[in-house]
């Protein structure tokens, strides 16, 4: 369990204070996975490094687990850290290591004796997939592989709490999603809290429970992954799966965006529709997915009969519809370029050997956007 509350940190910068974090809550269940996005520089990795305390808050609490870590002092604090493990972009793999050296680095650092460390080793690199490459050193092996190096060196000392800032930002997305199964297995499997710092909107729909999104230092959204996305007022959850640009409308008819809300909605909720409703309907553009185990989206249809009022019809069946002006459809009602970060450059990051552009996303503008405090859904 990851609990931050009323969390604040400023840094010295040109001899005043500049606040990086303020007022940060955020709680995180045994067992689940949250992500963290916002744009660069809004605090996201000083959070981070807030909760294994590499930062000393500036007010507010930290607690791991059953431990308040704020309270600690240095030496009980170095004992309670082993409670965290934390992965990077880059795994900072020692290159005169071979894989299982790096893993068993922070067990000799532990004072773990041989015997243990060796059989831990063992486990904990058949743990990541890389059983064959033991002896192999980081030069050899692939992005992906290196990163799993990494995770099974944040393992070692059997952390509950795993934090992973910007983990999967350099590989490629077949990679990229072998290395979230793995962390979903290991979440699965061992119970972690897995706290994941990400720009990638594909990396929360499809392995968090819940997200926050952070800006400016303060967390202006956060919720459920599910219940967000099913929220038509959710800036967050229309980013995570965002409408695509609609077709053009034809003359005379009005365009409607439809938004998955509820668990239980009929996958054939379209089919019928035109006959029910006696009028034409064009389907202009869709976005359904699961997720959390629920289909979501976003469906936008025009009607050739404009008076018809389609949120009654469908408000039923676990579908809200809104009507879409001229504005609405020229803009995609999707903020994610706001929402998230572009990724660490490779110049800040000179580890990583692949680098890829930030997700492309339809720009647009959206009033609702941040406009959302802190609530959770
Ligand atoms: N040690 C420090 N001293 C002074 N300022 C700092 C320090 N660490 C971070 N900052 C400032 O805090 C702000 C947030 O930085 P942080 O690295 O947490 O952003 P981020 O959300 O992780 O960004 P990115 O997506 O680019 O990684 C930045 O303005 C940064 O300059
Ligand atoms: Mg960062």
């Amino acid at each position: 369990m990851i609990l931050v509350d009323a969390l604040t940190k400023s840094f010295r910068r040109d001899g005043r204070d500049v606040l990086v974090l303020d007022d940060v809550s955020l709680s995180v269940g045994t067992g689940r996975i949250a992500g963290v996005i916002g744009p660069s520089g809004a605090g996201k990795s000083t959070l981070a490094r807030c909760i294994n305390l590499l930062e000393r808050p500036t007010s507010g609490t930290i607690t791991v687990g059953e431990q308040e870590l704020t309270s600690l002092d240095d030496r009980r604090l170095q004992a309670a850290r082993r409670s965290i493990g934390t992965i990077f972009q880059s795994a900072n793999l020692l290159s005169s290591r071979t894989v299982a050296g790096n893993v068993a680095l922070p067990l000799e650092i532990a004072g773990v004796p041989r015997g243990e460390r060796r059989e831990r080793v063992a486990e904990l690199v058949a743990r990541v997939g890389l059983e064959d490459h033991a002896r192999s050193y980081p030069a050899q092996l692939s992005g992906g592989q290196r990163q799993r190096v990494g995770i099974a060196r944040a393992l070692a000392l059997r952390p509950s709490v795993l934090l992973s800032d910007e983990a999967t930002s350099g590989l490629d997305p077949d990679t990229t999603r072998s290395i979230l199964a793995l962390l979903r297995g290991l979440r699965d499997d061992l119970g972690l809290t897995i706290l994941l710092i990400t720009h990638e909107m594909e990396v929360v729909r499809d392995v968090c429970d819940q997200v926050a999104l952070l800006r400016d230092g303060r967390i202006v959204e956060q919720g459920d992954v599910a219940s967000l996305v099913a929220d038509p007022a959710s800036a967050l959850g229309r980013g995570l799966v965002p409408a695509r640009p609609v077709g053009t409308t034809p003359t005379g008819a009005q365009a409607w965006r439809v938004t998955y809300t509820d668990r239980a909605v009929d996958p054939g909720w379209l089919a019928g529709l035109q006959d029910e409703l006696g009028t034409r309907v064009a389907l202009l553009g869709a976005s359904v997915e699961a997720v959390g185990g629920r289909p979501s989206g976003h469906v936008t249809v025009a009607l050739d009969d404009a008076g018809l009022d389609l949120a009654a019809r469908l408000g039923d069946r676990g579908l809200f519809a809104e009507r879409l002006g001229a504005d609405d459809e020229a803009q995609p009602p999707s903020a994610v370029a706001d929402l998230v970060a572009a990724p660490p450059t490779a110049a800040e990051d000179p580890g990583t050997p692949v680098t890829r552009p930030s997700t492309t996303a339809p720009s647009a503008t959206d009033p609702a956007a941040g406009a959302r405090t802190g609530e959770s859904a």
